[in-house]
């Protein structure tokens, strides 16, 4: 098998990495052709070299814009990556290395698709709707690939740190700063003026370094709540980061008075939006303790934006916003100075700042989503990324009430439809997670008992309920949810 350095110039050509598939003839005219492409790129690029030196007598000064054109091999590979549409159903990406027996890329398939090219359906396909990814918005980059795309220069930002003028050491550039404080002014969703802002690798880092730096700040034993049902990771990651600064302790039970009595301080986790409800949460004003309020759902795609939230500890990622959740950017904003130090501690010691690549793609996202709705707008306002993500979720959660609407078996959450100051209306309901309750007596798992229908959902006891709730995400792409509604149908249809 050869290794990555082995691989022909700028990911043009594909990698020989599947010589067990291949025949051994054929890979030996592959590399010859290979050797004869590779000389001939050799002589041009000496040629290219030797006009440029004798043009003149600045050799590493950049050569201006108008000449340059060193981009061009890195535009003619994403393009050509692009070219092939896999049927709808897959992608071929820059660094795909799947080859067919033809020496060129061949499809990486969405589920329940095969084939070279990713047109074949898989009868019966059994459908996921566990994970909260947001590949329903791949949709909406596709259609405009020219504002999602970046191109990042071997020589971007390669030190540790992101030097920039003004930079607090905080392991953030300055311009996905003011590109996240310029996204929240345009949605109107939370306060940022005189706030510190926390990068982490996704919110999933902050969680626990929000947890890990407050607890250091009560200096007791802290015990972690969040109201059931919470989102998992709350508990799990409290779990797992085992620590003896802070325990994990459930629901806070306000009503129960052994919670209260206690004097272990508090740290509250609450997402809001409710992840999985999408009901919108606030602790009560009395309630002790320090609340980290998690707003990954809180933007106008998912929910009616109806102030600007200002809570101390607050969470955002770009996961639901822009659907990128594998380039792992999340952000806190944070009122405390000596919090916002600790917690740029936490990530210093876990992961020494978050990738300069991934800021730099998310600058550009965010960029292109606040230009696309600012004066003058890019586009026109309803091509913006916000009325997307509204309309999809709407429709998908219209199809869903449908097919439950005569069910006695099953329910639906019941969202309530509220006046969105971004949109400047009404807002009917458009969540990322359906959660769905078993009626009858007899079907005490509903998780259960939708895997016998072929659908695997998130079973209710991991979000601290119980099993006769099961959540089921809608924030996949098209072709998932087509497949999770026939199965939800036939299912419903069975009585
Ligand atoms: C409520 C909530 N918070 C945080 C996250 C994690 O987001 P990220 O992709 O930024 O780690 C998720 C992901 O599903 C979530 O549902």
């Amino acid at each position: 098998m050869r290794s990555e350095s082995d691989s022909p110039s700028e990911g043009l050509l594909p990698q020989p990495l599947a010589d067990s598939v291949r025949d051994e003839e054929k890979r030996r005219r592959w590399i010859s052709d290979l050797k004869t492409v590779a000389i001939c790129v050799l002589l041009l690029s000496d040629l290219v070299a030797l006009w440029y030196y004798s043009s003149t007598s600045l050799q590493f000064v950049k050569a201006p814009a108008s000449t340059v054109s060193w981009t061009a091999a890195a535009v003619r590979a994403a393009e050509a990556a692009a070219m092939n549409s896999c049927s709808g159903h897959g992608s071929v990406f820059m660094d795909t290395v799947l080859v067919g027996s033809d020496g060129a890329q061949i499809c990486e398939c969405h589920e329940c698709f095969t084939g070279p090219d990713c047109a074949l359906l898989i009868p019966d396909c059994a459908v996921e709707a566990d994970s909260g990814d947001p590949l329903l918005f791949e949709e909406y980059w596709m259609q405009h690939p020219d504002l999602g795309t970046v191109v990042i220069p071997g020589w971007y930002r390669m030190s540790y740190q992101t030097c920039d003028a003004g930079t607090l050491g905080d392991y953030c550039t300055d311009a996905l700063k003011a590109a996240i404080q310029d996204l929240h002014g345009l949605t109107g969703n939370a306060v940022t003026k005189g706030r510190y802002i926390v990068l982490g690798t996704g919110s999933t880092q902050l969680v626990n370094a929000a947890v890990h730096s407050i607890a250091l700040q009560q200096k007791e034993v802290s015990n972690v709540v969040a109201s059931i049902p919470y989102y998992q990771a709350y508990r799990l990651q409290t779990q797992f980061f085992s620590s003896p600064n802070y325990q994990w302790a459930g629901d806070p039970e306000r009503d129960s008075s052994s919670f209260e009595g206690s004097d272990a301080p508090v740290i509250e986790l609450m997402a809001s939006p409710n992840n999985p409800t999408a009901t919108i949460q606030e602790v009560p004003s009395n309630a002790s303790g320090v609340v980290v309020y998690d707003y990954a759902y809180y933007w106008p795609h998912l929910t009616p934006i109806t102030k600007a939230v200002n809570a101390d500890v607050m969470l955002f990622t770009l996961s639901k916003i822009t659907g990128h959740a594998g380039s792992r950017i999340g952000w806190a904003i944070v009122k405390d100075l000596d919090l916002y130090y600790k917690m740029l501690n936490y990530i210093f010691f876990n992961t020494a700042g978050v990738s300069h690549d991934s800021q730099l793609r998310a600058t550009h996202l965010i960029r292109t989503v606040v230009n696309s709705y600012t004066n003058p707008p890019t586009m026109s306002r309803e091509k913006g990324i916000f009325h997307y993500g509204q309309e999809v979720l709407l429709a998908r959660w219209e199809r869903l009430q449908g097919i439950f609407s005569n069910s006695s078996r099953f329910s639906l959450q019941h969202i309530e439809t509220k006046h969105c100051s971004f949109f400047g209306k009404k807002s009917p309901p458009s969540p990322g997670y359906a959660w769905i309750h078993c009626e009858h007596e007899e079907d005490t798992d509903c998780y259960a008992l939708m895997l016998g229908a072929n659908i695997t959902g998130r079973a209710g006891s991991l979000f601290g309920s119980t099993d006769r709730h099961v959540r089921l995400s809608l924030l996949k792409r098209q072709s998932k949810f087509e497949n999770l509604a026939a199965h939800l149908s036939a299912l419903v249809s069975q009585g």
